[in-house]
């Protein structure tokens, strides 16, 4: 008995950037950020493709997909760090624009575990009120947050939202663990101001803007060790070995990271959906883009153990195990 996955979707922005044309914005070149991140493009919001429009359109198709009416939804859970405003929240965007008018709506900010952490409230609602459905997105447009003079982001984010429906089932399948941590200590390797105060006491000295600005190398380490700890962590809790998980539907942060990722944790790379070439690492987006995307292709079958991971600023990071 458990909370599953009733449908997923994805929408993605029309427009592609590729690493050509980034090479015309900013000094670097196709070869370095391929070999150095395993990206080849990314997608670019335009007109109409706000965080909120793109969440809502993949949150049809989720819905459509599990066949459930938006008024179904009793929770709606969005995980972003790029809305286009502080409040509402993109949440209650996504709430009008589909016409769920029964849910509560709110965001979750916790960068790129923004889904796992939603996945997980998701499952505590459900197991507390097993007639509940629960919609949770994942949607960024971090083309707006970046620093497009400096190489060492610019070139790693992109734009796109994912989104999946939660409900109980009777079987025996469902989400079986989750394994969510933050560390507030590390926020300097990874970070976005706000907006400038308006109350001079309250000025943040150092705002250099509202953009992302990374260690890279720092989060680099931290984000594999991280990972691989919440997934050891979690199977050994669940008393499941490694060679039992069927997929492995990891963030999409870059393919160091998740080589680096699978060669520690043994999994063999045929089982871990890869995507980041296409997409680049579109934060919350990236684990409901794959998921869907995943599933889409047939790669998830019944029984499957589908295990997820995930790092992001805060920092944040987590594993999560379902039974499909
Ligand atoms: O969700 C988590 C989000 N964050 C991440 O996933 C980022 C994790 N970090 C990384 O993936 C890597 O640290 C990067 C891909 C960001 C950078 O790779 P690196 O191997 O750690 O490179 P580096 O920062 O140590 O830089 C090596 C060289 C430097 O030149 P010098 O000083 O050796 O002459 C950089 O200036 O590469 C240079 N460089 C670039 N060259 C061409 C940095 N960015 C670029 C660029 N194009 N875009």
């Amino acid at each position: 008995m458990g909370t599953v996955v009733l449908g997923t979707g994805a929408c993605v922005p029309e427009r592609i950037l590729t690493n050509a044309e980034l090479e015309t914005i900013v000094d670097t070149n196709d070869e370095w950020i391929r070999s150095r991140t395993g990206i080849e493009a990314r997608r670019i919001a335009g007109h109409g493709e706000q965080t909120f429009q793109l969440a809502a359109r993949a949150a049809e198709r989720a819905l459509a997909a599990a066949e459930v009416g938006a008024e179904e939804i009793g929770l709606l859970v969005l995980g972003t760090v790029s809305s286009h405003m502080l409040m509402p929240s993109s949440a209650c965007f996504v709430q009008k624009e589909i016409g769920a008018v029964n849910a509560f709506a709110y965001d979750i900010n916790a960068a790129c575990s923004g889904f796992l952490f939603g996945l997980d409230l998701a499952d505590k609602y459900i197991r507390a009120d097993p007639t509940m459905k629960v919609l949770v997105i994942g949607a960024e447009t971090l083309s707006g947050r970046l620093n497009w003079q400096d190489r060492n982001t610019c070139i790693l984010f992109g734009d796109g939202a994912g989104a999946a429906v939660f409900g109980h089932s009777a079987s025996d399948r469902g989400v079986i663990g989750s394994n969510m941590f933050s560390d507030g200590g590390l926020w300097r390797l990874l970070y976005m101001h706000a907006p400038v105060s308006t109350n001079p006491e309250l000025v943040v000295p150092d705002n250099s803007g509202a953009h992302v600005q990374m260690e890279g190398r720092e989060v680099f380490k931290h984000a594999v060790r991280a990972m691989e700890d919440a997934v050891c962590g979690l199977l050994a809790r669940e008393k499941i070995s490694i060679e039992a998980i069927d997929v492995v539907i990891p963030h999409q942060a870059n393919i160091r990271i998740l080589s680096n990722l699978i060669e520690r944790l043994g999994v063999p790379s045929e089982k871990v959906f890869l995507n980041v070439s296409k997409y680049g690492n579109t934060s919350a987006a990236s684990i409901p883009i794959a998921l869907a995307e995943a599933d889409e292709q047939g790669l998830l079958h019944r029984g499957d153990l589908v295990l997820f991971c995930s790092f992001g600023g805060g920092f944040t990071w987590g594993a999560t195990l379902i039974k499909w």
